[in-house]
């Protein structure tokens, strides 16, 4: 598959790729990245510590990643992982869970208010730390650093922390309900200089 020179791929476009891709786009555009970037090999294991597990739809579609989750709720899976701390990302640092990853993963919720400008309840454990520039530092920018291992980010804009250099990236144009143009999203590999 090859991009338009902007990067900026379509999420129809994607679907048109088959294979679970209609269903799954994001976890095809992960699967890209990962191709890309030379990360999944036909043999073996990749570890994934995936710090904001959510459902697990960005490894649906990827057998061959083996994912260690964290996500302060349980939602319903499309994708078991291997091992779940029911957690803010950042308890990583007090109970390390074994295996150490290959990679870590991050896509954190772009606001800490939810439309309107209310509390989310389920939110209440973010309130004093979960921005998203918190969750991007203390949970993927630090696992990666600590274990020297690239870093998979989706995020609303652009962020490549001091330290780290893009390997691969893709801005990702969602179809998005009562939404008129959303900006496009996103999704890259990044890896500590
Ligand atoms: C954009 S969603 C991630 C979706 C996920 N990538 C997927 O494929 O399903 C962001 C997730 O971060 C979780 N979250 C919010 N604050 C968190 C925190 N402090 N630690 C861990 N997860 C958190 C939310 O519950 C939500 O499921």
């Amino acid at each position: 598959m090859t991009l338009p020179y902007n990067n900026i791929v379509d999420q129809r476009e994607v679907q048109r790729w088959g294979k679970g891709c209609g269903r799954f786009p994001t976890s095809c555009v992960v699967r890209h990245l990962l191709v890309a970037a030379n990360l999944l090999k036909p043999l073996g294991t990749l570890t994934v510590w995936d710090m904001t597990f959510g459902e697990g739809r960005f490894w649906v579609l990827i057998p061959q990643v083996r994912v260690i989750g964290w996500d302060i709720r349980k939602l319903k899976w499309y994708r078991l992982p291997f091992q779940f701390f029911k957690q803010p990302c950042w308890a990583w640092r007090y109970e390390e869970p074994s295996p150490h990853p290959d990679l870590v993963a991050i896509d954190p919720p772009w606001s800490r208010w939810q439309r309107g400008g209310r509390d989310r309840a389920h939110y209440w454990i973010n309130k004093m730390e979960g921005t998203p520039e918190h969750i991007l530092n203390y949970c993927g920018k630090a696992a990666s650093e600590h274990f020297g291992v690239p870093l998979l980010v989706h995020y609303k804009d652009r962020w490549v922390p001091d330290g780290f250099r893009i390997v691969t990236e893709v801005w990702y144009q969602a179809v998005v309900r009562n939404m008129k143009m959303p900006k496009p999203s996103w999704f890259a590999i990044l890896e500590p200089e």
